[in-house]
C-alpha cells in the first residue's frame, strides 16, 4: 500500500511517498481504508525525535494520528463494527500510521463517523477533539458558569475547545492575533485577548481553568489569572512524574521529567492552584460522545486546508509555520 513514512528521526527529515506492506490484523482490529487523515504538531514532533523517548518507534514509521475511512474487515473479536461502515478516530498512540491507504485500529479507539460530516472533515475531528474532552471534561471537570481561558483559541486544539467549553456553559475567554479575533467570535468565545495588543496576564485573577497549549512563558504567566483552587492544564509541556507513570516510562526518565515540570508544580502550589499536564489517548467511547456533539450542531469541526495525499510533506510544513486556522487535513482515497 501507499504510505507516507519517515526512515530516520531529524529535523531534516521530511518524510516520503512508500510502498508498505498492509497492516497486520489483531483479533479486536478494525481494518480501516482511509479517505482522510489530518495532519498534527505531533506528526512533526515524532518526524524530528521529540518524543522518541517516550514513543519509541520501529522505523521506517507511517506517521498520521488521526483517520477516517471505511471498514473493509474485522476481526473475530470485533462487535461494533462491519464491513462498510464509516468510522474515524485516532489510533492507539503505539500504532499510528494514518498517512496511508490503510490502518488496522483497535475497535475500542474507533467511532461511527459523524453523519453530518464529510471524510476531510471527519478526520480533522478525533485527536484535538479528544485533547479538549480529557481537558476540560475529564481533567478540569468544567461546569456550568466556571470561567476558562483558552490560548491559541483559533488552533487544531482551541476551535474545538472553545466550543465543548461552551457547550459545557462556561464563560470562554480565548486568545489570537488580530486578524482572527472577530472569527474566534464567532466560534462562541465570550471574551478574545489579541495577543498582539493585550496582556492576557493583565485580567483579574478570576479563572477557575487555564487551557495552555503555548511556550513556557505564556504557561508561567498563565498561574496569574487563576482564581485560588483554580487549575492551570497545560497539553504543550512540561510533562509531569504522573504522565510517566500513565506511560510507564522508566525511572530516569520520570526525574528527568519530575525536574522539567518542578518549577510550574512548585509555583503553582504556593499559590494555592494545580498544575496537569495531559497527554491525549485514543478513546472511542468519549469519541461517540464527541459526535453526538457534532450530529447536534453544538460542535462545528474547522478545516483550514486540505491537501492531496502527494503533498503530506507540504500539508506537515503548512501545520509548522504555526498559522493554521483549525485543521490542516490530507485527503487519501
Ligand atoms: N498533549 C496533548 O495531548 C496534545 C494534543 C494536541 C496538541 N498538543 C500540542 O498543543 C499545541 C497546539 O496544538 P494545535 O494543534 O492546536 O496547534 P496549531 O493548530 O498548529 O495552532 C496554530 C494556532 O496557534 C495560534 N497561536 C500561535 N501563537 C499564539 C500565541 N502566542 N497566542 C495565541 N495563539 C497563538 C495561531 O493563531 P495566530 O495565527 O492568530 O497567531 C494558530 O491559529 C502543539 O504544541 C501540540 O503539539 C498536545
Amino acid at each position: 500500500m501507499k504510505a507516507f513514512i519517515i526512515d530516520r528521526y531529524g529535523k531534516k527529515e521530511t518524510g516520503r511517498i512508500a510502498d508498505m506492506p498492509a497492516p497486520e490484523m489483531r483479533e479486536d482490529d478494525v481494518l480501516v481504508r482511509i479517505h482522510a487523515a489530518s495532519v498534527n504538531a505531533l506528526d512533526s514532533k515524532i518526524r524530528s525525535g521529540e518524543f522518541k523517548l517516550i514513543l519509541p518507534y520501529r522505523l521506517p514509521l507511517i506517521l498520521g494520528n488521526d483517520v477516517a475511512g471505511t471498514v473493509v474487515r474485522v476481526g473475530p473479536r470485533v462487535s461494533r463494527f462491519k464491513p462498510g461502515d464509516e468510522v474515524y478516530g485516532r489510533p492507539d498512540q503505539d500504532r499510528i500510521g494514518g498517512f496511508a491507504d490503510f490502518i488496522a485500529v483497535r475497535e475500542a479507539s474507533l467511532a461511527l463517523k459523524p453523519a453530518n460530516l464529510s471524510m476531510e472533515e471527519a478526520a480533522s475531528v478525533p485527536l484535538v477533539a479528544l485533547t479538549a474532552w480529557q481537558a476540560l471534561v475529564e481533567t478540569a471537570k468544567l461546569k456550568k458558569g466556571q470561567k476558562v481561558l483558552i490560548h491559541a483559541g483559533s488552533g487544531g486544539v482551541g476551535t474545538i475547545a472553545i466550543q465543548l467549553a461552551k457547550h459545557l456553559g462556561a464563560n470562554v475567554t480565548t486568545t489570537t492575533s488580530t486578524g482572527n479575533v472577530e472569527w474566534v467570535k464567532a466560534l462562541g468565545a465570550d471574551t478574545v485577548i489579541d495577543y498582539k495588543e493585550q496582556d492576557f496576564a493583565a485580567a483579574p485573577r478570576d479563572y477557575d481553568v487555564v487551557l495552555n497549549s503555548l511556550g513556557g512563558d505564556v504557561l508561567k504567566r498563565s498561574l496569574q489569572v487563576l482564581k485560588p483552587g483554580g487549575q492551570l492544564i497545560s497539553i504543550s509541556g512540561p510533562p509531569t512524574p504522573e504522565f510517566a507513570d500513565q506511560q510507564g516510562l522508566s525511572w530516569p526518565l520520570k526525574q528527568v521529567l519530575r525536574l522539567l515540570s518542578q518549577g510550574i508544580r512548585k509555583r503553582a502550589k504556593r499559590l494555592g492552584l494545580t498544575y496537569t499536564f495531559v497527554f491525549m489517548r485514543a478513546d472511542g467511547e468519549q469519541l461517540r460522545k464527541i459526535t453526538s456533539l457534532i450530529e447536534s450542531g453544538s460542535i462545528n469541526p474547522v478545516v483550514d486546508r486540505v491537501f492531496p495525499f502527494d503533498a503530506t510533506a507540504d500539508a506537515l510544513a503548512y501545520l509548522d509555520r504555526g498559522r493554521a486556522k483549525g485543521k490542516v487535513v490530507v485527503k487519501i482515497g
